[in-house]
């Protein structure tokens, strides 16, 4: 059987995988609500990208109002990472955004990844403004944003 791959929308079976890259790529520890909030708010808007049974990569959404959405985490594991995978899974995204009609979009970035700023720069996003102390450890985060054009 040929071995698949590409970005597709999270299901709630994906939780315990999803979590576990998420321990991988950001060193971070998200409960189990946060994935059953996320997928009450905007199930549609979340992608993982599957490379034959693995999950290697996500894209977490929350959407803020009717026509806004924030990227809450996004991520591809180091062994797959610059392989057009995190561009595949936005591009997916930018059209789940069109279907819902979310015309903004924004997220956070730490001010000093430098690779995550330029994936997001080539996606459209701009640096809005400085956030102070906005991470747990006290790093600051640059508030991107872009507009979904219809
Ligand atoms: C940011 C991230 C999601 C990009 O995913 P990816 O699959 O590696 O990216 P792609 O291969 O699709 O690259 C797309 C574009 O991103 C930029 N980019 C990707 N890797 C880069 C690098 N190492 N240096 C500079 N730019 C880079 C380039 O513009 C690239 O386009 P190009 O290949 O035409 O030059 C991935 O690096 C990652 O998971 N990083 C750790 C987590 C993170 O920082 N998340 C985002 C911030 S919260």
């Amino acid at each position: 059987m040929p071995v698949s791959g590409g970005p597709r929308p999270y299901t709630m079976r994906d939780m315990t995988r999803t979590r576990a890259l998420i321990r991988e790529v950001f060193k971070q520890e998200h409960e189990p609500t946060l994935f059953q909030s996320l997928h009450v708010s905007w199930p549609e808007g979340m992608l993982v990208y599957q490379e034959g049974l693995e999950l290697v990569g996500f894209l977490l959404p929350i959407r803020l109002e009717a026509n806004q959405a924030r990227i809450l985490l996004m991520g591809i594991d180091l062994a797959n990472r610059g392989k057009g995978y995190g561009s595949s899974m936005m591009e997916m995204f930018i059209c789940s955004c069109k279907a819902y009609n979310i015309e903004k979009l924004f997220l956070e970035v730490r001010v000093n990844n430098h690779v995550g700023i330029a994936f997001y720069t080539r996606y459209g996003f701009s640096t809005l403004s400085l956030i102070n102390g906005y991470y747990k450890d006290g790093s600051d985060a640059y508030l991107m944003g872009r507009i979904v054009p219809k």
